[in-house]
């Protein structure tokens, strides 16, 4: 309870300063006015999925990574890294602004690979942040305070749920571009490409860089060149989120195409990358935002401001996690063997969706499956509709999404038979 200043002084005086305004007799909450807010989707997802009793309940709905036996995996790589950094019995002082030097450098040699000619001119700006979330939300505040053009940021329709929430928190206006058709469950190409050439010129371009979320749907290498022209006809500036490298395909390298393609064919953009999956290093918040300048000299003074954006939002970021990412880029063994557990994850995922489709039309559905295999990443977007979504969850103990999505990272050979059974009862 609030006590009121006036209720310590004699009932006359408080009496005579309230009517001179003097005191304010306080009744309410400060926070009276506070309206409740939604619970975050997914998060009610797992409330739900907790309190459901069925013995053999699914929960795809969170987007982490499961081993075969539904358990949360810690990389083994990961592990030694870790043992590595504690026997190195290092210090705890704060890190610079822009985080561990040999993290950030590594992270931008796995991301642009080492022909990446703005890396060998030293024209890229890097910072560590806290995991994508905090890359995104950097280059949200950097483009909303030194952007020349309009400020706002065009994002795929349907896109990661937080785009919107990270971009407009930082001032930016967001709009929208097709890119997912509802009808073949697969990109909307033509859709797509329509939309960012009719942009007004100079826009800013959010992509998924691979493993698009929520719907899993990349564009193929061909299709990224298309898009690569027409974010050059349109003058427009790319910002790239890569919050999957080689979690995609199993290949570092062959999920960075899209991002090193621009590079190559000139544009200027920035990154958003995160380790969080492609590391399972989910809550150790490790990420990193970079900036491709025109020049090393450019890249200072963009530096600079990256640094004094940062500065009063988190003062400098957390140093375990860099620290473990950091010996598994920079070791050349433990990254061999990184690399070998990136695509032992990325080949479960694969070999789950083959099972789910199999294991569908074994039953005999009359639906066509194939975009399950064909989608990649973590998630894949079913085409069930939300009443189809419920009844899974509610006759089936199934938990994913509303909009059809699930995540791919849930299914297990044990499982994957019973959810096949239950997708099939919903869906006719
Ligand atoms: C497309 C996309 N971007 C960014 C992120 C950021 O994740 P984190 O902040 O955990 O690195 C996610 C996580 O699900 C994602 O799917």
């Amino acid at each position: 309870m609030i006590a009121s200043s006036a209720t310590k002084l004699r009932p006359a005086v408080a009496r005579q300063l309230q009517a001179r305004g003097a005191v304010s007799i306080r009744t309410a909450s400060a926070w009276a006015q506070v309206p409740q807010g939604p619970p975050d989707a997914i998060l009610g997802i797992t409330e739900a999925f907790k309190a459901d009793g069925h013995p053999e309940k699914i929960n795809l709905g969170v987007g982490a990574y499961r081993d075969d036996q539904g358990k949360p995996y810690v990389l083994p790589s990961v592990k030694s890294a870790e043992q590595k950094v504690v026997q190195q019995n290092l210090d705890k002082e704060y890190a610079g602004i822009t985080g561990v030097p040999n993290f950030t450098k590594a992270a931008a040699l796995l991301a642009y690979g080492p022909d990446s000619a703005p890396l060998k001119e030293d024209r890229i700006a890097i910072t560590q942040s806290i995991s994508g979330t905090g890359a995104l939300r950097i280059g949200g505040a950097f483009l909303q305070r030194f952007y020349p053009g309009a400020k706002t940021i065009y994002i795929p329709t349907p896109s990661w749920a937080n785009h919107t929430a990270v971009f407009k928190d930082s001032g930016l206006k967001v709009e929208k571009y097709r890119y997912y058709d509802a009808n073949s469950i697969g990109l909307d190409f033509d859709g797509m490409l329509a939309d960012i050439k009719a942009l007004p010129k100079g826009s800013i371009v959010l992509l998924h860089a691979c493993a698009h979320n929520p719907t899993g749907v990349d564009p193929t290498q061909d299709q990224w060149r298309a898009i690569s022209d027409a974010v050059k006809e349109g003058g427009h500036y790319p910002f790239f989120d890569m919050a999957y490298q080689g979690f995609a395909s199993g290949d570092t390298d062959r999920d960075a195409f899209a991002l090193r393609h621009f590079i190559k064919e000139g544009h200027e953009l920035c990154l958003a990358q995160s380790f969080a999956k492609n590391m399972g290093l989910y809550g150790e918040r490790v990420g990193a935002f970079s900036i491709v300048s025109a020049s090393a000299e450019e890249k200072k003074r963009v530096d600079s401001q990256v640094k004094i954006l940062v500065r009063p939002l988190y003062s400098n970021p957390p140093v375990h996690g860099a620290r473990i990412a950091s010996e598994i880029l920079n070791d050349a063994s433990l990254n061999k063997q990184w690399l070998g557990e990136v695509k032992g994850m990325a080949d479960r995922i694969i070999q789950m969706r083959a099972l789910l489709k199999e294991n569908l039309e074994k039953l005999g559905s009359k639906h066509d499956w194939s975009h399950i295999t064909s989608q990649i990443g973590m998630f894949a977007y079913t085409g069930l509709k939300a009443d189809q979504m419920d009844k899974l969850a509610k006759e089936h103990s199934v938990y994913a999404t509303k909009d059809g999505r699930i995540s791919v990272a849930g299914i297990t050979s044990g499982n994957v038979k019973r959810l096949a059974e239950s997708i099939y009862k919903v869906t006719g």
